[in-house]
């Protein structure tokens, strides 16, 4: 039976209320990278960056999953073969909306990282993170959010890798293309043999990589691709 890789990026989380991080309003629109996402802004403010992140989790209490993450879900749920979600996302949606083993190669939201010791626990949305938020293994303070910042490796690569040698098919869901290693996904994919296609609204940086395109919202989009390719597998 066939494999399918499936790739997401900010773009499927759009129609549920999260911002994207890149074009009109996005986050990086109005926060600096490099205070509130990298390693360096955390040693200046941690203040700022747990503020940052607290805002972010404040968003995530009150979001649904939406049409596209429900259709992945029923898609694990009723393909013959494998299908295998890695997101870029730092949400919860395609666990809410029903996914199974979704791989988070930058971290989730609702759990925290030591840097001292690199603990890691779950630290629901509802709860906020401060200064005084210690690790529980070594007491160190303040912990950061586990998610991986600008400069640092993603997680499950090698997991990754070798999903991608052996699929099928490599589909990319509302992602910019703009940040590797994601935006090589495709070319692994490509050069492994698999077919290669991009749902998003426009066309992202590395387009000309994919073998063919679905252009529109992802709340549509997806549902109709799911539907058609468990109909006549497309
Ligand atoms: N349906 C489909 N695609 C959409 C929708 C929608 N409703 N709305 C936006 N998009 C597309 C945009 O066209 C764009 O290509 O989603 C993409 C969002 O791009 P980015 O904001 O760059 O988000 P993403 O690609 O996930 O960013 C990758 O960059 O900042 C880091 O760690 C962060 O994981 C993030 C990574």
């Amino acid at each position: 039976m066939d494999k399918i890789v499936i790739l997401t990026g900010a773009g499927i989380s759009a129609e549920s209320g999260l911002g994207t991080f890149r074009g009109a309003g996005g986050l990086w629109e109005n926060q600096r990278i490099e205070d509130v996402a990298t390693p360096e802004g955390f040693a200046r403010d941690p203040q700022m960056v747990i503020d940052f992140y607290n805002m972010r989790r404040g968003k995530h209490r009150e979001v649904q999953p939406n049409a596209a993450h429900l259709a992945l879900a029923h898609l694990q749920a009723s393909y013959p073969g494998e299908v295998v979600i890695v997101t870029q996302n730092v949400d919860r949606l395609h666990e809410r909306g029903g996914a199974s083993a979704v791989i988070h190669m930058h971290g989730v939201l609702d759990a925290l990282l030591c840097n001292a010791c690199g603990h890691r626990w779950g630290w629901p949305f509802e709860r906020r993170l401060d200064l005084a938020t210690a690790c529980p293994r070594c007491a160190d303070a303040p912990t950061r959010p586990d998610v991986v910042w600008f400069g640092e490796m993603p997680y499950h690569m090698e997991e990754i890798e070798a999903h991608l040698t052996g699929c099928d098919l490599f589909v990319a869901i509302g992602t910019s293309g703009q940040v590797y290693p994601a935006a090589g996904f495709v070319r692994a994919a490509d050069q492994a043999g698999a077919d290669t296609l991009e749902i998003n609204l426009e066309a992202s940086a590395v387009r000309s990589d994919f073998a063919r395109a679905i252009i529109g919202p992802a709340s549509q989009t997806v549902p109709a691709w799911v539907d058609a390719l468990l109909r006549h597998r497309v």
